[in-house]
Formats: C-alpha cells, sequence, structure tokens
C-alpha cells in the first residue's frame, strides 16, 4: 500500500488537509545530480537504462518530497518504437532525420510489441516502484498522439508547427491514419505501464494549442478520448492540454480523473468552464519560480485558494525551467505542505 496517498485521493476527488504536489519536468535540468548523469551518458541512454532512469525519477523526490513522482523517460520513445528514428541534440532537442509526410511514410510506420520495443520502460518502472518503497505513487505518461504528430511530421519542435498542419489539410486521411497508429501504440504502451506498476497516467498535450478548437476536436480530442476511455478502468488519467483552456469543458465531460491547467487561464475561469467537479492540476507560471522565494510561497497560497485545497492538485503550467535555482523549487514544494486553510 502507498504511505502518501494525498495525490491518489485528489484525483478520487476525496477531501484533503492539503493539496498534493509536484512538477512537471521535475526530474531533470535544475538538479546537479542530474546534471552530474547527464554529462557521463546520453539522453536515450539515459531512458533505456533502466538503473539511471529510476535513479532520475527519484532525484527530485529525495530532495524536496513531492507527493508523487514521475518516471523518466520521453515522450518521443513512442515514435522510436514505430521505427521512426529520433535524436536528442544537446542544446537543440528532437530531431528526426526522416520525418514522414506523405501516405508511403504512413504506410511505413509500425505499430509495435509494446512490451518488446519498449520492455526498458518497464524495467525501469519497477525498478523505481522497489527504490520508492511505497512512499509515493508513480506517474507513467505518454504525449497525446496530436503532439508525437507535430514532431514525426515537423521533424523538430517549431514555432507553429506547419508541415504538420499542412500534411493534416491536404492528406487528412493519410494523417488520420498515422494519428490512428499512434494511438494504438499508446494505449498499449500505456496498458503495460500499468500493468509494471505505475499508479497513473498523464497525456501531455503540449501543441495541443497550436489548433483551432474544431481542428482541436478533430486532430487532437478524439484520439486523447480513445486513451482515456481505453485507460479509465486500469489507472485515472491526467490531461494535460497547454494552450487548451477552450477545449476545458468538454474535456470535463470525459471519464479523465484530472485536467491541467496552463497558467494563462485564471484558477476561476478553468472552474467555471470545468463546472466545478473534475479535479484541476496546475498552474503556476514556470517563470514565477524566478521571484524570490517569499514571493513564490505567497502566490502559491493565493492560488491554493483560488482553485480550492479539494479536487486540486498543485503543479506548474508547464514543465520546470532548466536555470531555476534549487531554493526556489523548495519553496515551491515547501508552501504547499504550509499550507493551511
Ligand atoms: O517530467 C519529468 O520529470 C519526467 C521526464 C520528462 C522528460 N520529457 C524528460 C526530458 C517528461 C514528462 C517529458 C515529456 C516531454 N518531452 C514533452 C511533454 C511535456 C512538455 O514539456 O511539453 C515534450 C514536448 C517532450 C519532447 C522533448 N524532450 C523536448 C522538446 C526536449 C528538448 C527540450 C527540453 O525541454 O529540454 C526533450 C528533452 C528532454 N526530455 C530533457 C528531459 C529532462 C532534457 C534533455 C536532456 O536531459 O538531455
Amino acid at each position: 500500500m502507498i504511505k502518501n496517498t494525498l495525490f491518489l485521493r485528489a484525483l478520487k476527488g476525496e477531501t484533503v488537509d492539503r493539496p498534493p504536489v509536484w512538477m512537471m519536468r521535475q526530474a531533470g535540468r535544475y538538479l546537479p545530480e542530474f546534471i552530474a548523469l547527464r554529462e557521463k551518458y546520453d539522453f536515450f541512454t539515459r531512458c533505456q537504462t533502466p538503473e539511471l532512469a529510476s535513479e532520475i525519477t527519484v532525484q527530485p523526490i529525495r530532495r524536496y518530497g513531492m507527493d508523487a513522482a514521475i518516471l523518466f523517460s520521453d515522450i518521443l520513445v513512442i515514435p522510436q518504437a514505430m521505427n521512426i528514428e529520433v535524436e536528442m541534440k544537446p542544446d537543440f532537442g528532437p530531431y528526426l532525420p526522416n520525418p514522414v509526410r506523405d501516405q508511403k511514410g504512413v504506410d511505413a510506420v509500425i505499430v509495435p510489441d509494446v512490451d518488446e520495443a519498449l520492455g526498458y520502460v518497464m524495467d525501469a518502472i519497477k525498478m523505481t516502484k522497489d527504490k520508492l518503497e511505497d512512499e509515493v505513487p508513480l506517474i507513467g505518461f505518454a504525449g497525446s498522439p496530436w503532439t508525437i504528430l507535430c514532431y514525426v511530421v515537423q521533424g523538430q519542435g517549431s514555432k507553429n508547427f506547419d508541415l504538420v498542419k499542412k500534411f493534416c489539410f491536404t492528406e487528412p486521411a493519410a494523417a488520420h491514419q498515422l494519428l490512428q497508429k499512434i494511438t494504438d501504440t499508446t494505449i498499449a504502451y500505456l496498458k503495460a505501464k500499468v500493468a509494471a506498476g505505475v499508479d497513473a497516467l498523464q497525456v501531455f498535450d503540449s501543441w495541443g494549442g497550436m489548433l483551432s478548437p474544431a481542428d482541436y476536436q478533430e486532430f487532437s480530442w478524439t484520439y486523447i478520448n480513445q486513451i482515456i476511455e481505453a485507460l479509465k478502468d486500469d489507472a485515472p488519467v491526467i490531461v494535460f492540454g497547454k494552450g487548451c483552456w477552450f477545449a476545458l469543458g468538454d474535456m470535463a465531460k470525459s471519464n479523465a480523473a484530472a485536467l491541467g491547467v496552463d497558467w494563462t487561464c485564471s484558477p476561476k475561469t478553468a472552474r467555471e468552464l470545468t463546472g466545478g467537479q473534475i479535479t484541476l492540476q496546475g498552474n503556476f507560471d514556470p517563470s514565477r519560480l524566478l521571484s524570490p522565494p517569499a514571493e513564490i510561497k505567497r502566490l502559491v497560497h493565493e492560488m491554493i485558494r483560488e482553485f480550492g485545497k479539494d479536487r486540486y492538485i498543485v503543479n506548474l503550467g508547464h514543465g520546470i525551467l532548466p536555470y531555476i535555482n534549487l531554493d526556489h523549487a523548495k519553496a515551491f514544494i515547501d508552501a504547499v505542505k504550509e499550507y493551511e486553510s
């Protein structure tokens, strides 16, 4: 049995003394112990070596005592497993040398046996669960099919993902076929992650906000909802859509256990759009961790009051920035633990 149940209780909508807290991208570049490992091993070696991935996962928990751990990995292990080459270039980010841009390319993409292609992730989960000794729950994650499509078609990060939109709008049948292959792989992958031991799941739709509300329904939400429906009886599913506040109303009607909110939407608006019943997660501006620690604490307490302590998971509105001072990250976590209603 997991000892710290705050996070899982908040996902169920139960009453808690204080909300749980974790940070998106908490296992990462602001931690000196992470940087030490990064200097020795390249990115995908860290992902593919269970000893390293599990160690990086527990680093922030040891240092700060968040209420949940998130497995160190990346959303782009999915396209890799689907036979699409992915490189992680230092100081550049993801680079896919052979992006998929036509029907022929879509036909060449495989739906893999996830236990075979991604068995290293399942091994990392088992090793992480051992290291966590049931102190806190472990979150497994995947990118949304749309966000994965963004990298697979564009080939790298982008300000507007224009080539992806061109592909969707000029070859919609091929685009939907590829989205479905990604969805099928993701469902099998997340089911395997739950079987390996993760306690909750998060789907990152980092680029959903690039789409108009109508296109979002067609190219992103349809597929995210398939994932929710397939996984809802296996584990609680959190959906984080960056810039997707316009879809919160529809999302709240789904079987997602919680919805992530970014910092451009106020807590009040997020509650109104979602009808007040579903658990929300977020939404501290990651740049606000640059404020002095006392100010961070004041803002975190204000945020908790605005969301309300129940049906709420404290988090950032997107991933932590790489150059955040360690004491500022600590102030964020401590503020939540010190919260009294
Ligand atoms: O949250 C965690 O601590 C778990 C680890 C995690 C990573 N990537 C490790 C990582 C998670 C949840 C992700 C998800 C991810 N990866 C997303 C969705 C979340 C988001 O931030 O929008 C996306 C879009 C990616 C793709 C990706 N991976 C990019 C764009 C980059 C380069 C830019 C960057 O943020 O550094 C990565 C590399 C990456 N993934 C790093 C880490 C710690 C940094 C590179 C390194 O360590 O060498």
